[in-house]
């Protein structure tokens, strides 16, 4: 058996599956999210570990010990772990949707220069990216950035203590901005701009190389014995695109998690001539283009938690029944934007209210906010040459038939969920299977255990309406942004 991890922003989710990709079992712990300033956003790694330690020995419980031969983690992308020499870490993470680094971003793009960063890493620089994220501690917090010896992605700090392996994968590794993505390796002129040496970065692997074992000690605390190999794991993205069926080229996947992603796939490098879009490697060391919108389901669960206070979404749902007739638009910029945007300092916004707007019309439009961002990025890819009939879909805001819905009729895409949406725990664990040799290659693992689930067809009488509404929306980001400059 295997275990996959998915090491999220509000929580770390876990499975145990069997070599033919039978999910046997699964486990949740949750953890906060701190925001220490506007725009901040920040989590202890510590309470990564303590929810990854709770659920392996749930999962584990009634379980023979010797069972699991191999453990593989999807993890969010882009954020800072720092450890000293002794291996503390030394501050809090900064992750993914933090957006404290407009300076930093700035000086990046426009005083390096956006086509020496192409050049460096076929990526230019957004506030989420982890080099802005260094440059920041350097020069806010000088004896933090001194006593640093490790920089680390968040899923690569979970593999170093379950392993004591200081490895990461291409795709997480393709999100720091300080990695060339074209030639797979750490990009020497990033370092120097950076002011960092290679020795204290991680040896870079594919997402399912075996890069160690779990430590003897850490086995013990985990209900684990035997051999139990760790493979280098993959970006969030990378790992839930593995688990539902995306690896070679020509596939498309949209997540529907904390941030929105669509993660289209190509077997060459390429970089976005709008840079709108990522330029990254995948799981297998092939290659993609992400696009990331900082808040999906984070917008909904906004919405429900701090304006609505209910947990019943499928009531406050079953209320919205005018699909393509709202005159209310959302834009869900809730912690700035970075696809297509690239803005930081941008912040969310109704417009189109009016005294006979109902509480279903602005839920709605807040749905549907959520799918123009989608939008926005799919036209990116088209721009750049891909032209996706249909698309999986994936993370919590899939599981609600009314969004797959809204996104299929605003994106015209065919949207198709698979039976095991577990995403990137599912992605980690099959990674791990590869790397123990259960399967050839990961797209041959990919595609033998992922089966269809529901597919959802846009209806045609709306794709006009949401075409007319999309043409609105996109209208009104230019209209506001300098508002928050
Ligand atoms: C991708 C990104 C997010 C995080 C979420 O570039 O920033 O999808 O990986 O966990």
């Amino acid at each position: 058996m295997y275990i996959g991890i998915d090491l999220g922003t509000s929580s770390v989710k876990l499975l145990l599956m069997e070599n033919d990709g039978k999910i046997l079992k699964k486990a949740v712990r949750e953890y906060g999210l701190s925001f220490p300033h506007t725009g901040w956003s920040e989590q202890d790694p510590a309470d990564w570990i303590k929810g990854t330690v709770d659920g392996v020995k749930e999962l584990m419980e009634g379980q023979p010990k010797d069972a699991v031969k191999g453990i593989g983690i999807g993890g969010q992308m882009h954020g800072l772990v720092m450890l000293d020499k002794d291996d503390n870490v030394i501050r809090p993470a900064i992750l993914w949707n933090d957006g404290r680094t407009i300076a930093e971003t700035d000086y990046l793009n426009n005083e390096i220069g956006r086509d020496k960063l192409l050049e460096y890493t076929g990526n230019i620089a957004f506030a989420g990216f982890t080099a802005p994220k260094i440059l920041w501690v350097k020069k806010n917090e000088p004896d933090n950035f001194a006593k640093a010896t490790k920089f680390m992605l968040p899923k690569d700090y979970l593999v170093y203590k379950l392993s004591g392996a200081f490895t990461t994968d291409m795709s997480d590794a393709s999100g720091t901005l300080y990695f060339d993505v074209e030639k797979g390796g750490w990009s020497d002129p990033m370092l120097g701009i950076l002011g960092i040496t290679a020795d204290k970065l991680p040896e870079v692997h594919k997402g399912f190389e075996i890069v160690g074992e779990v430590k003897e000690s850490v086995k013990s605390e985990l209900g684990l014995s035997g051999s139990v190999k760790v493979c280098a794991g993959a970006g969030d993205n990378a790992a839930a695109a593995v688990g539902m069926g995306i690896a070679g080229a020509g596939k498309c996947n949209i997540s529907v998690g904390t941030s929105g992603t669509i993660f289209l796939t190509s077997d060459s490098y390429r970089v976005d001539p709008s840079c709108a879009l990522h330029s990254f490697r995948h799981a297998d060391g092939q290659f993609h283009f992400l696009g990331c919108m900082l808040s999906a389901a984070s917008c909904n669960k906004w919405w429900m938690d701090e304006i609505f206070k209910t947990k019943d979404y499928a009531g406050e749902q079953k209320e919205i029944s005018k699909l393509g007739e709202n005159s209310v638009f959302f834009l869900p910029y809730l912690m700035g934007e970075r696809s297509p945007h690239n803005d930081a300092a941008v912040r969310g916004s109704f417009t189109g209210l009016s005294l006979d707007t109902t509480r279903a019309d602005i839920y709605q439009a807040v749905l549907e906010g959520v799918a123009f961002g989608i939008r926005d990025m799919l036209e990116a890819g088209r721009k750049a040459g891909y032209a996706p009939e249909e698309s999986c879909i994936c993370g919590g805001g899939a599981k609600s038939p009314l969004w797959r819905q809204i996104i299929a009729n605003v994106t015209g895409l065919k949207l198709i969920t698979v039976e095991n949406d577990e995403g990137p725990s599912y992605g980690g664990a099959i990674l791990a299977a590869v790397g123990c040799g259960e399967f050839a290659t990961v797209a041959q693992a990919s595609e033998a255990v992922t089966k269809t689930g529901d597919i959802t067809v846009p209806e045609k009488e709306l794709i006009e309406k949401y075409n007319d509404r999309y043409a609105h929306y996109t209208a009104i980001y230019p209209a506001v942004k300098d508002l928050y400059r």
